[in-house]
């Protein structure tokens, strides 16, 4: 038996300010998404937004159902929404943010397993490496790659195999 340890690298900030203005920029879109989102059996408002190879961004956000199954996250609507519009454009980053009871979370919410998924499937697809940006009121945390947070993880080359 040999015990492995996995490292994920998680960069931390207790301010949007210490961003990069283009991730700053990217923040204030997932932002402005969540604000638009349709959750009104959950009440949590989450808000993406992609950042394409052509500098163009792309918002998303939580698309809920009285079917509870039949809704999707915010994640995989931009990401779906950015794959639909440009299909051959990469995706470089993704922002997420999300609201509950009128304001912004203080802590910063990582994607669910199956956006987590979606995204290593986009980054595969263009094969590069999606930074994402988890932005709460009181901290900050990104990872320079999907996988980064999906460790062990299934892709095409499984199938391959
Ligand atoms: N949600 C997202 O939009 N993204 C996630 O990664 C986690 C959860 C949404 C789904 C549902 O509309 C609400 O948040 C509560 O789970």
């Amino acid at each position: 038996m040999k015990k492995t340890q996995i490292i994920t690298t998680v960069y931390e900030y207790d301010s949007i300010d210490e961003l990069s203005k283009e991730d700053q920029a990217l923040v204030n879109q997932a932002k402005d998404a969540a604000h638009r989102s349709y959750a009104p059996y959950s009440k949590f408002n989450v808000g993406a937004a992609l950042l394409l190879e052509n500098g163009e961004m792309v918002q998303g956000n939580n698309q809920e159902n009285s079917a509870y199954p039949s809704g999707l996250c915010a994640e995989r609507v931009a990401v779906f929404y950015a794959n639909a519009k440009y299909p051959d454009v990469p995706v470089k980053a993704i922002a997420i943010t999300s609201r509950t009871n009128g304001s912004f979370l203080e802590t910063p919410v990582p994607p669910c397993g199956s956006c987590r998924q979606v995204l290593l499937e986009t980054e595969d697809r263009y094969n590069q490496p999606i930074k994402v940006i988890l932005c709460g009121e009181n901290k900050i945390r990104i990872v320079e790659s999907i996988k980064q947070l999906l460790p062990l993880f299934f892709d095409k080359e499984m199938l391959n195999e």
